[in-house]
């Protein structure tokens, strides 16, 4: 293994964790149903956990957890194009609208979020020591709740966009329902949507 694009790996996902707190936080401007307030207000909090854990972990290892990695700062621009992206729907005053730009924002957001904590469940199964020890840590504490962000925002995108389209929408998702956990969960649900009109 590159131990340094390992620790490329780390600062990424760090700094996609900080994006992430953000990204929530302007999302809970742009919400409006009450059912994905609660959902995304508890990520939120579990995002600001995992800020925490990524530090440590860094901490842990050795590492500068302010060293700046060039692909750090591509993370932080799109983390920030992100928020942008909900400010300038927010501005323009159709609140539906900027709930779905927010819906949106946090599964591109998430999208990373997922990778980076697979990434390093690949890591750890090559890793060894302390490393392999410390990660293994971390990925248990919030590997679910990954799975739980993408998946079941997933969901609530598609949904609130069939229902703006004025067709019949499963809402909550039926990943929420289902509390679907794995990619194939997702495409089962999905799938079943039709029976849950
Ligand atoms: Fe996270
Ligand atoms: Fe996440």
């Amino acid at each position: 293994m590159k131990d340094e694009q390992v620790r490329e790996l780390l600062y990424q996902a760090l700094e996609t964790e900080l994006g992430g707190v953000e990204v929530y936080t302007n999302a809970l401007q742009c919400v409006e149903n009450e059912e994905l307030q609660e959902e995304w207000e508890k990520y939120l909090e579990q995002t600001q956990n995992h800020v925490q854990i990524m530090q440590d972990v860094l901490i842990k290892l050795g590492l500068d957890q302010n060293e700046e990695t060039p692909g750090r700062e591509v993370v932080r621009n799109i983390g920030e194009a992100l928020v942008s992206s909900m400010q300038l729907a927010l501005s323009e005053g159709d609140r539906g609208a900027a709930q779905l730009v927010a819906a949106e924002a946090v599964v591109l957001a998430e999208t990373k979020d997922h990778q980076n904590w697979h990434l390093i469940g690949e890591v750890i199964k090559k890793a060894k020591g302390e490393l392999a020890k410390t990660l293994k840590e971390a990925h248990d504490q919030v590997e679910d709740e990954e799975d739980e962000h993408l998946y079941h925002t997933k969901g609530w995108a598609r949904e609130l966009w069939i229902e703006s389209l004025g067709m019949k929408a499963v809402l909550p998702p039926p990943e929420e329902v289902k509390e679907v956990e794995t990619a194939i969960g997702a495409a089962r649900a999905e799938q079943s949507r039709s029976q849950m009109l």
